[in-house]
């Protein structure tokens, strides 16, 4: 509701318009008064029209009405005949009619000025606020563009001062920025690498995985880390790590990416010489491995030398008989030829065994590396029990074989295998040492345990294991025997293990101990 005070302010701001009114017809009518004293005639109607214009243009309409209305008055009681009266001569009519016509006229020009002067004071000054908001404007602009220039300048010199590569792409994975890092270590411009043009900075061996994992990342929608080298300005390679994220709008549609290439060549370098130092490690273990079990072997045999040079003995004597006896028959008249060649035919036999002894011995002794053939476990098996056959009798040990038909032959390294079986084979017969002569037993089994694996066993009728022994045997340096090395049980695990095989040990029945290894077909 407007106050009275804003209700009455434009009549009390016009007062002294109507005030000017009144006295410039006063100050006319004062003027007419002097004038017509002084001079008897005048135009008296000029003072009042001037008056009246004064007070129009000063006022506008209302004032300059009144002024009218005042000089009308004026005029009418004292200067319009018949004098000091309102009343109107007919023939004066005209005159003041004439005079209210051309007054209302000039109040009318004087105020329509007046408005029109307003008006156009009234549009400059709008002009005036549009001008200084128009400013105003320009000004928040102008530091709006400022803050956003000192905003990007600044993000720049982060993304610049970044110890990584930071890139910028579109939808379609184009890159359309890169910070200075990129510039720094590829020494190319912009130019040079818009677009997908960045891949000629990338190895040719690296590219294919790169573009394959950004497609799969695509696909997938899944993070997805990628390794590659990117080439130096020097032409130097180094590994680098990408890792690209996508912003995406509220349909989950891509439509930008951003990532960040890192630098990790020191780190490769250090898997490269982990990986090396792993590789050498490996390689010292497998000779160390191999020295141990060639020694192994070698103390192996030496347990076996009595018996077995009491074989090679008993072949070359039974070699030597034949021998003699062919002599004989050659020197007996006449030469019976039939004899000769049968016993020289049991030269060649009884050589021939001992020869095969020697053979297996040396190639026991002989220490090699590790070499993965086709082995048959049979045969293998079979060649042992010629060695140790001697040593069983030696003791009065019974060796019995039950070998599976058809076994299937498995990768293995065949002097090995053997190792582990004659390891076996020479415990359970030493374990026999405890029990009578007529029980003492040893079985040697094959069999296909499940397809694609061959288990062999060997069991005895001997002591068995005590739940000490159980748990130590296959500790290196266990042993219960005066003279043993307790190496031979842990140097079989180890082989059977290189093998992909196991290794274990369990009570026989009804009695002894029984130990078994399976090893994969076609495998280790
Ligand atoms: N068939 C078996 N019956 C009972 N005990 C056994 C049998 N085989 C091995 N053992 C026990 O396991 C121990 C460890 O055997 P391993 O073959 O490792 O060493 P070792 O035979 O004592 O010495 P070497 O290093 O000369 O072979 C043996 O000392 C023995 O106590
Ligand atoms: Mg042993």
């Amino acid at each position: 509701m407007p106050k009275s005070g804003s209700l009455w302010s434009p009549y009390l701001r016009m007062m002294p318009h109507y005030a000017v009114a009144i006295l410039a017809v006063a100050a006319a009518f004062v003027a007419e008064l002097l004038l017509n004293r002084f001079l008897q005639s005048t135009p008296f109607i000029t003072m009042f029209l001037c008056a009246i214009v004064l007070a129009a243009w000063l006022g506008g309409a209302g004032p300059g009405l009144l002024a009218t209305a005042l000089s009308i008055f004026v005029l009418l009681f004292y200067f319009i005949p018949p004098l000091d009266t309102f009343a109107v001569a007919y023939q004066e009519m005209p005159r003041i009619v004439l005079f209210a016509m051309a007054a209302l006229f000039m109040v009318w020009v004087c105020a329509a000025q007046g408005r029109t002067a307003q008006s156009l004071r009234g549009a400059r000054a709008e002009l005036q606020a549009s001008v200084q908001k128009l400013e105003q404007l320009n000004e928040e602009q102008r530091q709006t563009e400022a803050r956003l220039s000192e905003a990007e300048r600044e993000l720049r010199l982060t993304l610049d001062s970044i110890p990584a590569i930071i890139w910028r792409g579109g939808s379609n994975g184009y890159v359309q920025q890169l910070n200075k890092r990129w510039f720094e270590y590829t020494g190319t411009t912009f130019d040079q690498v818009r677009g997908r043009r960045w891949k000629s900075c990338v190895h040719p061996d690296d590219l294919e995985h790169l573009v394959d994992v950004g497609n799969k990342y695509v696909a997938s929608g899944n993070p997805i880390d990628s390794e590659a080298r990117l080439r130096r300005f020097d032409g130097e390679y180094r590994w680098f790590l990408f890792r690209p994220v996508p912003a995406r709008d509220e349909t989950e549609t891509i439509i930008a990416w951003y990532g960040a290439v890192l630098d990790i060549e020191d780190r490769k370098h250090a898997e490269r010489k982990a990986v090396e130092a792993e590789r050498q490690a490996e390689v010292t273990r497998r000779d160390a491995q191999d020295k141990l079990a060639h020694a192994n072997r070698v103390a192996t045999i030496g347990q076996l030398t009595a018996s077995i040079t009491h074989e090679v003995n008993q072949s070359i004597t039974a070699a030597r008989t034949s021998a003699s006896a062919a002599l004989n028959f050659l020197n007996s008249s006449p030469p019976n030829l039939e004899e000769v060649k049968e016993a020289l035919e049991c030269v060649v036999k009884d050589t021939g065994r001992a020869g095969a002894v020697v053979t297996r011995i040396r190639a026991l002794m002989r220490r090699s590396p590790m070499r993965m053939d086709s082995v048959d476990i049979n045969e293998a098996v079979r060649e042992v029990i010629e060695l140790t056959r001697g040593e069983a009798l030696k003791n009065k040990v019974a060796l019995q074989t039950e070998l599976a038909d058809r076994l299937p032959v498995v990768r293995g390294d065949r002097v090995q295998l053997q190792q582990v079986v004659l390891n076996l084979i020479l415990n359970a017969v030493q374990a026999m040492d405890a029990v009578p002569d007529e029980a003492r037993e040893v079985r040697i089994t094959t069999s296909e345990s499940s397809p694609g694996e061959v288990r062999l066993g060997v069991r005895d009728t001997g002591p068995g294991l005590t739940p000490d022994s159980f748990s130590r045997l296959f500790e290196a340096f266990y042993t219960t025997k005066p003279g043993g090395m307790g190496m031979g049980l842990a140097i079989c695990r180890s082989i059977v293990e290189a093998h992909g095989g196991q290794l274990w040990a369990s009570a026989n029945t009804p009695r002894g101990a029984m130990f078994q290894f399976s090893i994969p077909v076609g495998k280790g």
